[in-house]
């Protein structure tokens, strides 16, 4: 048998933010649609304890930053009281067990649907441009329905919306969190005023490249005066095809992005491979890499997307990236960075219970290795 590669790149330290890290394996934000009525829930506590380890970074769920936002069943928010006290309790568990927390600060927009908004009014969007018919939407009352068309935000609610990007990140520090990340991916609000194929305004916040940034930029400076630039970190997929939200130009558009980001300070870009489409794998276009935005980034930077053991290690090793997040693997093995380590065999994760409310199957109920497994390992790993 071939000896194993040794996965010494993946822990070294490494410091984001004033977080010193041992390790580069990052657990990626993933909604996993346990909270009820928008509030976390006491077992979120022990779901992400047991992902956490010493030195680790580790990225909340997407969430929403005011009521508009929501667009999937069962999210968290980040903007009342009774929301931030429950995290609470959450992030206190992650920080016993020795890792770095963030959260993700979400706003679907136009990917939501009447049933989620607070007066029973389409979503909001840069424009009233609906998600095509391939995308259904699931609410609390039932679904699946087909994309409602949104409405165009005004001016008056884009600071707004600013606004409550820079309360939800206050929030999230005032909760514990070390930090937030923006959550600019995935074909959500921000993409959509990015990408030309869903944005067709007129006004400051369309039309040329530097208008249809102008939003992205906004939160992103109003999220670093709120907590600091080294409390801040961005999520972007420049090759990102999910509901229906396209770029043409990744290269060009994502890439003016990264330049602009370096100004801020910023505790790390965090950007999704081309082989994944969401939540799942697909083959990548010809050429199509995250490697320019890596080098015209000056700050720490996360690959993630499709990564295996090997991937990882070569990724960190060859510098592509400082760091590399893990959301599937994740879900199904609560001890991933140990198992890494150790080139264990890793369990497979049950898609169906990805978003399933069930606070144990497929939840918490996945175990880590026994201590007599990881004795094992540790003496078949010194024998080769
Ligand atoms: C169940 C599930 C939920 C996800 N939720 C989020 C999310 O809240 N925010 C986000 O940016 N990406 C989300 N993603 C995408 C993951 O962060 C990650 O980019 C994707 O799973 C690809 O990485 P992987 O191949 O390691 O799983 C989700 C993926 C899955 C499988």
């Amino acid at each position: 048998m071939a000896p194993i590669k040794s996965a010494s790149p993946l822990f070294q330290p490494f410091k984001v933010g004033e977080a010193e890290l041992k390790h580069r394996v990052v657990y990626a934000p993933l909604t996993r649609c346990r909270a009820i009525d928008t509030v976390p829930v006491p077992e979120m506590a022990l779901y992400y304890a047991q992902r956490a380890s010493e030195g680790g970074l580790m990225i909340a769920e997407a969430t929403c930053i005011m009521p508009q936002a929501h667009g999937y069943p069962h999210t968290p928010g980040v903007y009342t009281r009774q929301q931030v006290d429950a995290w609470r309790p959450i992030v206190e568990a992650v920080h016993e067990k020795g890792a770095t927390f963030f959260l993700q600060l979400w706003h679907v927009g136009r990917a939501s649907h009447n049933n989620y908004q607070p007066d029973g009014s389409p979503p909001v969007a840069p424009s009233a441009l609906a998600i095509g018919s391939d995308w259904e939407v699931y609410t609390q009352q039932g679904g699946p329905y087909k994309y409602p068309t949104p409405r165009a935000l005004t001016k008056r609610e884009i600071a707004a919306t600013v606004q409550a990007y820079a309360d939800a990140a206050r929030n999230s520090i005032a909760a514990g969190f070390d930090g937030v990340e923006i959550h600019a991916a995935n074909g959500y609000l921000l993409a959509q005023f990015v990408a030309a194929t869903t944005n067709d305004r007129t006004d400051e916040y369309g039309g040329s490249l530097e208008n249809r940034t102008r939003l992205l930029f906004e939160v992103v400076e109003a999220v670093v005066e709120a907590v600091g630039g080294h409390r801040v970190g961005i999520r972007l997929s420049p090759f990102n095809k999910f509901l229906d939200c396209i770029e043409p130009d990744p290269f060009g558009t994502y890439g003016a992005v990264v330049e602009g980001l370096n100004k801020y300070g910023l505790a790390y870009v965090h950007m999704v491979e081309p082989r994944v489409l969401g939540n799942a794998d697909v083959t990548p276009e010809k050429g199509h890499t995250l490697k320019p935005f890596r080098e015209a980034f000056d700050g720490p930077f996360i690959s993630a997307g499709g990564h295996t053991r090997d991937t990882a290690i070569d990724t960190v090793a060859s510098h592509e990236a400082d760091l590399t997040a893990f959301g599937r693997w994740f879900i199904s093995n609560p001890d991933l960075p140990l198992r890494l380590k150790l080139g264990a065999p890793l369990a497979q994760y049950n898609r169906d219970a990805f978003y399933s409310q069930d606070m144990v199957v497929g939840y918490t109920d996945y175990p880590s290795l026994t201590e007599e497994e990881v004795e094992d390992l540790q003496t078949a790993t010194a024998k080769a």
